[in-house]
Formats: structure tokens, sequence, C-alpha cells
């Protein structure tokens, strides 16, 4: 075994333990969106007031054709967390993660770390165990996006790539969108447990 995969796997035996922990108060409230889901996505992206908001039709397309792929967290009738993802046409094995939102009331108690991560298990299951590589399109000052895939990255024991991707000029006419460069992270490919 090289040093590397020592390194990587002790890093996941640990993190592993913590990801258990923290996803026992959270996993009875995750599930897949439906499409009664739509309106609430859309209010719970708006409050972040840092993400672009889309429409409601698009959270309605997440919820429905897209919901094997997407995750929300529903505390007791609350959406207070989201995660909207897509296997990319010409790259099925990667899971494209478009937007992560968490109900400021919710924050900093692990629930994205822990839908990111029910969600890429679910996808797995689905795919009968075939590795998955993560990606998202971060910009460079989104310091809190950094942190929660770097930590992504770091408890599941795999590389984080970052690459130049989509480009200011492409996302916005007058130069107002900062250029979001893509992170590639994975392939997480651990045997799935029972
Ligand atoms: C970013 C956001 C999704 C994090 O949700 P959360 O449930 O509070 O995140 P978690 O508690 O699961 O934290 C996951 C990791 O990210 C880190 N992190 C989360 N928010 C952070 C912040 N504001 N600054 C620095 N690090 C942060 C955590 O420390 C944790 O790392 P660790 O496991 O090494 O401790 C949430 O703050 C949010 O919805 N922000 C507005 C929308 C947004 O910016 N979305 C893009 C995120 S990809």
């Amino acid at each position: 075994m090289s040093r590397g995969a020592g390194i990587a796997s002790r890093t996941w035996t640990a993190a592993a333990k913590s990801t258990v922990v923290r996803s026992n108060s959270w996993a009875r409230f995750l599930r897949r969106p439906s499409d009664r889901d739509a309106i609430a996505m859309h209010r719970l992206v708006a409050d972040t007031r840092v993400l672009d908001v889309n429409s409601t039709y698009t959270y309605l397309l997440m919820a429905t054709d897209f919901a094997d792929t997407t995750i929300v967290a529903d505390r007791d009738g609350e959406l207070c967390g989201l995660i909207t993802a897509y296997h990319p046409p010409v790259r099925p094995e990667v899971l494209f993660v478009w937007q992560v939102a968490v109900a400021e009331s919710a924050r900093g108690t692990g629930l994205a770390g822990v839908m990111l991560d029910t969600l890429v298990d679910r996808v797995r299951r689905d795919r009968h165990g075939h590795p998955v590589t993560v990606e998202a399109t971060v910009s460079p000052d989104n310091t809190a996006s950094r942190a929660f895939f770097g930590a992504f990255a770091k408890r599941h024991g795999v590389l984080l790539v970052e690459q130049p991707h989509f480009t200011s000029a492409q996302l916005d006419s007058d130069g107002n969108h900062e250029d979001e460069p893509l992170l590639r992270i994975g392939p997480i490919a651990t045997p799935m447990v029972d």
C-alpha cells in the first residue's frame, strides 16, 4: 500500500465515525423531494441571500425528474436543507452538485455534510456500488462552500482538484459574476457497508 493510500484510509476511518455520529441526529429528516416541495425549495434558496435563485419551475424539475439525485431535510414539515444535483449525461459517473442550502436555524450542526454523504451513498447504492466523483463549481471567495467541499474530500480520504470551468464572461455580460472554477472530488470508491 502506498503512503498516500495509508493516509487516506486512516482519514476515512476517523471520519466515518464522526459521520455516523452526526448522521444519527439528522438521518430521520432526510428524504428524496417530491412535487410538493418545489415552493419551499425555492424559498429556502432565496432565504440564503447568497445563492442564485431560480424559478419555482426549476425546483419542480429537480424535485421530480431529478429526485433520485436531490435530497431535502424535512424537520417536522419545515424544509431546512437541500442539495440539488444530477448526473451529466456525458459523464454519468459524476454527481454534479448544483446548489446546497441550509436554513440559518440549522447551520453549524453538520446538516450539509450529512446530506451530501447520504446523497452520495444513495447514488452509489442505486448504481450497485459503482464509484462516483462529486463535482461542483465554486467562486473563489465562497469560503463556506470551499470549506464544505474540502471537509467532504477529507472525510472520504479523496483528492479535491480544482480546474478552470465557467467564466465570468459566460455568466454575466457586464462582468458582475465571478468565475466559477470546477472542483472535482473523488472518486469515492470505498466498499459499501450494508
Ligand atoms: C454553506 C452551508 C450549506 C453549510 O451548511 P452547514 O450545515 O452549516 O454545514 P456543515 O455544518 O455540514 O459544515 C460542513 C463543513 O463546512 C464547514 N463550514 C460550513 N459553513 C462554513 C462557513 N461559513 N465558513 C467556514 N467553514 C464552514 C464546516 O466547518 C464543516 O467542516 P468540518 O467538517 O471540517 O468542521 C450553509 O452555510 C448555507 O446554506 N450557506 C448559504 C448557501 C451557500 O453558500 N451555499 C453554497 C454551499 S456549497
